[in-house]
């Protein structure tokens, strides 16, 4: 049995195959994430992130779509691991899904043991919005990416605001910042045009600047070409740099994909002493063995030996990203602004620096005569350049700021066309985000549902949720909105190298956040909730939580859309202010959510 695009297309229009709205949209929303216009390798059920999938295997996903047909709207459906496993009596405003995925208990919470239970059929990686069912293609990363890439500008490339520009669109890129930077005549050197990387190019234009990524598989490069987030495929290394240098220095606006390794572009960028102004990298460096192509072998090699010799294609793949973050630190030093973007390679370098510190690196030990030896780097520096959270977006966290997202049910895009002018009509003082709506609408080709994401904070998403009930309830849109999120979000994470590292408090570890985060959406009634581990940054390093809520125009909707969007991200500002963080004490006490005020006369 294979996936069939046929079999499983996304049905759209207002009649619907299940009992409920609700179910309806967890079937409409699941299908979406393995469209092939959407998902990465739909015909594995990745939607993105390396492994991140949908459901365990075909099977489980026939018996998925039974099972959200069947079910009562007084039910609830339990899927574990990409797996239903039963259908449980709850009431009307429960969620009608409760889902788990990849979590095992901590001291197995490693890969070795996560590949076992995978082989046996008994575990799938949800990722993030993949297992979760929430994921709208590449869009759903441009805002971040664009978020990330705007603050930088605004941070290290800040331009004056003309006095004629102070109330225009231009004065701000995000609410990060009163200032507008621009990545005009700067080079922005990454890797990685996957699911999420590939958002990377289209970010960096959008932000004025010249993006040059390297990427080892050309179909890749030729998808982000097809969907526009791309402009130009260079096979070439030197070319590719000669033709970045020559956009930079004439202030020109465009996106390169560079067939080869991160690897082999930061060597050549060294050797010929072009230093990037921005350094990042978005491989799928949190899976060694399905998400890294490392540098030392052929990529028909590599393929070849991952299933032949997993464990062999884990040491070669761990050397690569050691040598590639060294090679970043060397940039770094040699003035590129360069952060981690939330795929720890970071940890990947140092956990091969320790095998080697301990003689425990099976292919050096084994004297293979393929490898050259690697240069001495200075030990312990692996972590020397800073995650993107702590360097730019947690601000942005403090305020319950983050990925706001929804999908038309209907599959008109007109749907979102009206949605987007209510949100731009809504928040008019948010110029940030109303400069990206406008790009969004001209710039971004809808996957599958058509879809919108911008950062919305606490009070604005209850607001926008509400006002979506009320296009479904007047017919203003044809059929019933999906709101979800991210998993990398304010309250729901915890995730020490990416969304919680370095925090104030020291906390980066605790993991107790994201369980209320889920805990407390079930309680508010969200259409479905889930809990994963290891999304993003791979097993051991990460808990998190996801929800999705249907706005489909009943009293029912609206009273369970108040509760869940200000529960959700107030989750976000409890936490920040928990940890010390001003920004997130004076919204807490702005938005009511301040436990002092609330117990300060009992
Ligand atoms: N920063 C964020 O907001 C954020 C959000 C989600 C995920 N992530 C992380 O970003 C990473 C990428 O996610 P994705 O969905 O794009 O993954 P993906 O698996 O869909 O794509 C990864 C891409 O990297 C390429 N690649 C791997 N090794 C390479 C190398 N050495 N040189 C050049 N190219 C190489 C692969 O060919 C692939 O195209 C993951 O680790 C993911 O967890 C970050």
């Amino acid at each position: 049995m294979n996936y069939d695009p046929i079999k499983y297309k996304t049905p759209t229009g207002n009649t619907i195959s299940c009992k409920g709205w609700i179910q309806e949209a967890a079937l409409r929303m699941l299908l979406n994430n393995l469209d092939p216009a959407v998902a990465e390798r739909p015909e594995d059920l990745i939607v993105y992130g390396g492994r991140g999938k949908a459901a365990r295997n075909i099977e489980a996903l026939d018996n998925i779509i039974k099972a959200l047909k069947v079910l009562e709207n007084d039910e609830s459906l339990l899927i574990q691991s990409g797996k239903p496993v039963g259908i449980l009596k709850t009431h009307k405003d429960a969620p009608r899904v409760l889902i788990s995925n990849s979590q095992l208990v901590p001291n197995w919470a490693n890969w070795k043991h996560f590949d076992e239970l995978e082989k046996k059929g008994l575990m799938m990686y949800g990722q993030m919005t993949a297992g979760s069912w929430i994921y709208i293609g590449s869009q759903g990363i441009v805002q971040g990416t664009y978020e990330t890439y705007g603050a930088v500008a605004d941070k290290h490339f800040p331009k004056p605001i003309e006095p004629s520009e102070s109330n225009s669109l231009l004065t701000t890129h995000n609410s990060l910042s009163k200032t507008h930077g621009s990545l005009r005549h700067t080079l922005n050197v990454t890797a990685g045009l996957g699911g999420m990387g590939g958002a990377q190019p289209l970010a960096i234009t959008m932000n004025e600047g010249v993006a040059l990524i390297a990427e080892v598989e050309e179909w890749r490069i030729d998808k982000r070409l097809e969907t526009k987030y791309l402009d130009l495929k260079i096979t070439d290394i030197d070319q590719a740099i000669d033709r970045a240098l020559e956009a930079k220095k004439n202030g020109e606006v465009i996106s390169i994909g560079v067939l080869c390794n991160a690897v082999h572009l930061l060597q050549r960028l060294l050797e010929r002493n072009v230093i990037p102004d921005t350094l990042t990298d978005q491989t799928s460096a949190h899976d060694p063995l399905i998400g890294y192509w490392p540098h030392e072998i052929s990529y028909e090699e590599a393929k070849i030996l991952r299933t032949k010799n997993p464990d062999e294609y884990i040491d070669y793949a761990y050397r690569s990203m050691y040598l590639h973050v060294q090679l970043m630190i060397q940039l770094m030093d040699r003035g590129a602004i360069t952060f981690d973007y939330g795929n720890n390679i970071r940890a990947r370098a140092r956990e091969y620096e320790e095998k080697i510190e301990s003689g425990k690196s099976k292919i050096e030990n084994e004297g293979n005569s393929q490898l050259n030896d690697l240069p001495v780097f200075p030990a312990n520096r692996c972590f020397s350049f800073p995650g993107f959270v702590p360097a730019y977006i947690r601000p942005l966290f403090c305020e319950g700021k983050g990925p706001f997202r929804w999908a038309a049910l209907s599959g008109d895009p007109n749907d979102i066309a009206v949605t987007d002018e209510l949100i731009m009509n809504m928040f008019p003082e948010n110029k940030g985000m109303i400069r990206w709506m406008k790009m969004a609408k001209e710039k971004i080709a809808f996957q599958g549902l058509p879809a919108r994401i911008c950062w919305l904070g606490q009070g604005e998403r209850e607001k926008a949720g509400l006002a979506f009930n009320e296009l479904v309830r007047t017919g203003k849109v044809k059929a019933p909105i999906v709101i979800g999120r991210d998993h990398l979000d304010t309250g729901s994470v915890a995730s020490p190298n990416r969304e919680t590292e370095a925090m104030l408090d020291g906390s980066d570890a605790v993991a107790d956040w994201p369980i209320l985060n889920a805990l407390v959406n079930t309680a508010g009634g969200a259409s479905w909730v889930s809990l994963h581990h290891g999304g993003g940054v791979g097993m051991g390093y990460s808990i998190h939580a996801g929800m999705v809520i249907v706005a489909d125009g009943t009293d029912d909707a609206e009273a369970r859309l108040r509760r869940v969007l200000r529960n959700d991200p107030g989750m976000g500002v409890i936490r920040h202010a928990d940890a010390g963080y001003d920004i997130a004490k004076d919204t807490a006490r702005a938005h009511n959510l301040d436990i002092a005020d609330r117990l300060k006369d009992s």
